[in-house]
């Protein structure tokens, strides 16, 4: 079984990697378990030397929210024989661990988890089952939770309960098994039952039952879902985050051919009744990259469709309260589709936004489940923890999505959606193209590589890329990093510019070029070295004292920032490569954040 587990966990190490540990009940009813800081690897290679056998079994693999990733504080918890593993967050932990703490219940941890068990233990000491214990816990949790509990003296008993974080139920022959995401159960089995908020759920090897939080029997489906397990592999390259990067043009043309007729005459995009026309502004929220992609797409929405769009960050959304126009369609994006600050955004405008629409990579995920249209990104899995083509894939399907507007509301006509269209089906050529100065990026990041500190610069709708460039290289390389629009540098961050720092700016030959070039002569007059990214025309008229030259091909202007994402990727990817660090699963970071 442990090694099972270990596989799962694999599969879901872009959750965290500070630390990880697994239980299991073995035949004579035991309940043991092994913990190890760090990386999934050092808890598999523990088990080569300390194997934990038994065919009934927990696992997890934790970002740090309470207490520093350690031995002790690695999941799963145990208590008064009951072990648990948990995502997401108890908020009123403190409290209960007073109440057990008086009732003289010692806890090893510093975790909010860890008090979890004990409340269950407690509960059966006094006599209740472990379907009882696990009942009368969850009506004292506040926050959110994905949680799965394993007994000792109970070979054929799990219970799980999900409250603001997904839990996935797989149903296998004589065996059932429990994922935070169904990717951790492909292996095994493809047939899922997702819980719904406030679910628990009684498992046994023959099957699952399950309540709903009024503790009724709930009648949840199970289905056969799409996942490609094959597809979480390196295919040749060093990284994940390289063959993400490589596969753009390929996934970027899914992107099209699921929306965009082969002609480019028509889109293929179901709104479900959201008509443009009748919305006057968009409400955009999201975290990270996400949030950029955002940023892009409110450029285009305002000048194409003429269409106002207000952005946030999701983690500021919420508390912000902001006051809703009316007509405003919310648009949620999110590769995971759980990010907990996004998600909470998305439940703060349910009946506030005239309709609620997101843009996910996750089909499944409770961000697609619960907006009333989801739109998939179809950039296929996300496994390294930058991400690179669910960003390029976002942008695209906020292209389609603006051209679709912008018809909608009479800013174009036929003509015009055919000409965008038509542009947009060049786009995973011109990706190619842009890849193939992967070796002279190679080389500049090697360099850049050497620096403390990196600016980029963009303009209009190529600031976003320079903050998404700037983010790339602090989360993998841990070079510290800033973007900033081209014309705010003088306003202050302009006192950064020294012999020392490279300054990445990324200028196609747009209408605002000769503005960003009295910028770069700015940053030059004052020593910096310049790193152009631009195509052949913006070069020429660069003139002399740029540092390097990237060079784009050719692209309309509607494409370029989806385009210019590629270089802002690689240069990253390979200042990380240089400095040696831990490109797929930096520090500190995970893939998905399910805590607000
Ligand atoms: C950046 C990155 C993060 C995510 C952010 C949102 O490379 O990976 O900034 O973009 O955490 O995640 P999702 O899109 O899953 O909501």
């Amino acid at each position: 079984m442990a090694p099972i587990i270990v596989e799962g966990l694999r599969r879901l190490e872009y959750r965290g990697y500070d630390s990880a540990g697994i239980a299991t009940v073995n035949e004579a009813g035991q309940l043991d378990r092994r913990r190890a800081v760090g990386k999934l690897v050092n808890l598999s290679d523990l088990l080569v030397h300390d194997p934990l056998p038994g065919r009934a079994g927990i696992g997890h693999t934790r970002w740090a929210t309470h207490g520093v990733p350690n031995e002790v504080n690695a999941h799963p918890h145990r208590s008064g024989g009951v072990a648990v593993v948990h995502n997401g967050i108890i908020e009123n932990f403190h409290e209960l661990r007073a109440e057990l703490a008086a009732k003289g219940i010692p806890h090893e941890s510093e975790t909010d988890t860890e008090t979890v068990a004990m409340l269950v233990g407690a509960y059966m000491k006094e006599g209740k089952s472990p379907q009882e214990a696990v009942r009368a816990t969850l009506a004292r949790l506040e926050g959110a939770f994905a949680l799965l509990f394993l007994f000792d003296g109970e070979d054929d008993l799990m219970i799980a309960a999900r409250k603001g974080s997904p839990l996935a139920i797989g149903h296998g022959e004589g065996e059932m098994y429990v994922g935070s995401d169904a990717i951790a159960l492909a292996p095994m089995t493809n047939m899922i039952t997702y819980l719904e908020e406030g679910d628990w759920a009684v498992i046994t090897r023959a099957g699952a039952t399950i309540y709903d939080a009024e503790g009724k029997l709930a009648n949840r489906e199970a289905r056969r879902i799409r996942m490609d397990a094959a597809r979480i592999e390196k295919g040749g390259h060093r990284h994940f985050m390289m063959k993400e990067i490589a596969e753009q043009p390929t996934v970027v043309g899914q992107v099209l051919d699921a929306y965009v007729s082969p002609d480019a005459h028509g889109i293929m995009m179901d709104l479900e009744g959201i008509d443009f026309a009748g919305i006057d502004r968009l409400s955009i929220v999201a975290c990270g990259t996400a949030y950029y992609a955002g940023l892009v797409a409110k450029y285009w929405f305002e000048h194409y469709a003429r269409l106002p769009v207000d952005i946030d960050v999701a983690s500021e959304f919420r508390y912000r309260e902001p006051p809703f126009a009316p007509r405003t369609l919310g648009i949620f994006v999110s590769q995971s589709g759980e990010t907990a600050d996004t998600l909470a955004a998305l439940r703060f405008s349910e009946g506030k936004a005239a309709r609620t629409l997101a843009l996910v990579n996750v089909p499944e995920s409770s961000i697609a489940r619960e907006a009333d249209v989801a739109l998939p990104i179809h950039a296929g899995p996300e496994i390294a923890v930058a991400s690179t083509k669910a960003f390029t894939c976002q942008l695209t399907t906020f292209a389609v999505l603006v051209v679709k507007a912008a018809h909608a509301r009479g800013e174009i006509d036929d003509a015009g959606m055919v000409e965008m269209l038509t542009d947009l089906r060049h786009l995973p050529g011109l990706m190619s193209h842009a890849l193939a100065s992967d070796e002279l990026i190679r080389a500049a990041a090697e360099e850049v590589a050497e620096a403390r500190d990196v600016l980029f610069l963009g303009r209009g709708q190529m600031f976003p890329l320079a903050l998404e460039g700037a983010l790339k290289l602090k989360e993998i390389s841990y070079l510290h990093a800033e973007g900033y629009p081209s014309g705010e540098l003088k306003h202050g961050p302009i006192a950064l510019v020294d012999k020392a720092t490279p300054t990445v700016v990324l200028a196609p030959h747009d209408g605002l070029f000769d503005k960003t070039v009295s910028n770069m002569q700015e940053v030059m007059a004052r020593g910096g070295r310049v790193l152009l990214v631009a195509d052949a025309r913006a070069k020429d008229q660069a003139g002399s004292g740029v540092w390097k030259h990237i060079t784009m091909p050719d692209a309309p202007e509607f494409l370029q920032p989806i385009l210019y994402a590629v270089p802002a990727q690689l240069l990253a990817y390979h200042a990380a490569v240089a400095k040696g660090t831990d490109v797929d699963q930096p520090r500190n970071l995970a893939k998905s954040v399910t805590v607000e």
